[in-house]
């Protein structure tokens, strides 16, 4: 490839960056490698508008990294739920934590360092690296795949790690040294806003009339990934169990979706089940406490990256209190239920039964 074809796609790319209204992304008006570490972990698998106001949030409960490191768990995770992909909160948690104690409290500022923090990879590190100390590394994630795999034609897979590096290569040597936030913020928000994953915008596309894909049905086709996606579906069965005082929560420790998040009492199976084998496995499994059996919920549904979750709620009652702390469960009152993280599915059902309401609402 020609240099002059790069240096074309590098300054077509700044100059269409400086025409755009700026997005509203408060991250961007600040210099603090802290803040824009925290940004750049919630946009990790989640687009702006939905991360926006939760980077408000946490930046008002945590104004400093020193602050995060030292709120309780319980208090990081209520405040990312909804957002998925938890292991980005604990992780975000540990790293403040690091830190405090292997950097003093200060951000570190070498991208080896950034690197090794827990939850950052070569993405969000170079993304941090540029945008908070103007270091020169670029950026690589699907937006950008795709934004090179059209305008460059390449045909790459980009789930193989040839062809990881060759878009890894290529993305440096197209990068400006001298406008390492600007060229990487650019991208970003090209492929977010203008070379989109459906409905790329060519019509008016700056860079169309040097682009490979351009007119032709490849920008359908690119990028390539070599291997299809098998989702798993998993079935869950939850055992909602409500004495006069509230109604038991289960922390999910294992290392799995959702870990540290509240659920319930539950069964889990591979295949969809007979209701009526599922309630006797139940009773089976409850036989010590004396409950009785309600009913069964609608199905609930959930779309997960890798899986799609199906919950149902077995609900019982009991007339006697069951003790606090029955197995590993966990009784919450009704006043309590709000201050639990919970994995959106569960607290679908929450909303629906009216045993909670959505954020701001009063209860
Ligand atoms: N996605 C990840 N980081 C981003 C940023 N800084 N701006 C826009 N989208 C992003």
């Amino acid at each position: 490839m020609q240099k002059s074809a790069k240096t074309y796609f590098t300054s077509t790319l700044l100059s269409w960056a400086e025409q755009q209204e700026q997005r509203d992304m408060p991250w961007k008006a600040t210099k603090d490698p802290y803040k824009i570490w925290l940004s750049e972990i919630i946009l990790q698998q989640t687009r702006v508008e939905q991360g926006r106001p939760y980077y408000l949030k946490f930046i008002a409960a945590f104004p400093t990294i020193k602050d995060l490191a030292e709120a309780p768990e319980e208090q990081v995770m209520k405040l990312w739920q909804g957002l998925g992909y938890y292991s980005r909160a604990r992780n975000l948690h540990a790293a403040a934590k690091h830190v405090m104690e292997e950097h003093l409290g200060v951000f570190p500022k070498e991208h080896k360092d950034i690197l090794a923090l827990k939850g950052v990879g070569p993405y969000t590190a170079a993304a941090i690296a540029s945008f908070a100390y103007e270091l020169s590394y670029a950026v690589v994630d699907g937006n950008v795949y795709r934004v090179l795999a059209r305008y460059f034609g390449i045909h790459s897979a980009i789930d193989s790690s040839k062809g990881q590096k060759e878009f890894r290569v290529l993305a440096q040597e197209l990068m400006d040294e001298n406008q390492a936030s600007k060229y990487n913020q650019a991208i970003m928000d090209f492929g977010a806003t203008q070379c989109k994953p459906g409905l790329p915008h060519c019509e008016i596309c700056p860079l169309s009339s040097a682009c490979v894909s351009y007119d032709t049905d490849l920008v359908k086709l690119l990028p390539i990934k070599e291997k299809k996606l098998k989702k798993k579906n998993r079935y869950f069965y939850y055992f909602v169990i409500r004495d006069a005082e509230g109604l038991y929560l289960a922390k999910r420790e294992k290392k799995d979706i959702w870990q540290h998040l509240y659920d319930f009492p539950s069964i889990e199976s591979a295949q969809l089940k007979e209701p009526s084998i599922v309630i006797n496995e139940a009773k089976e499994k409850l036989r010590e406490l004396e409950l009785e059996y309600l009913g069964i919920s609608d199905p609930y549904k959930q779309v997960l990256s890798h899986q799609n979750i199906t919950a149902y709620y077995l609900e019982f009652e009991s007339s006697k209190n069951i003790p606090d702390n029955w197995k590993s469960a966990e009784k919450a009152t009704k006043t309590k239920l709000k201050k639990y993280a919970l994995p959106r599915i569960v607290e679908r059902y929450l909303l629906d039964k009216s045993l909670i309401s959505k954020e701001g609402e009063s209860s």
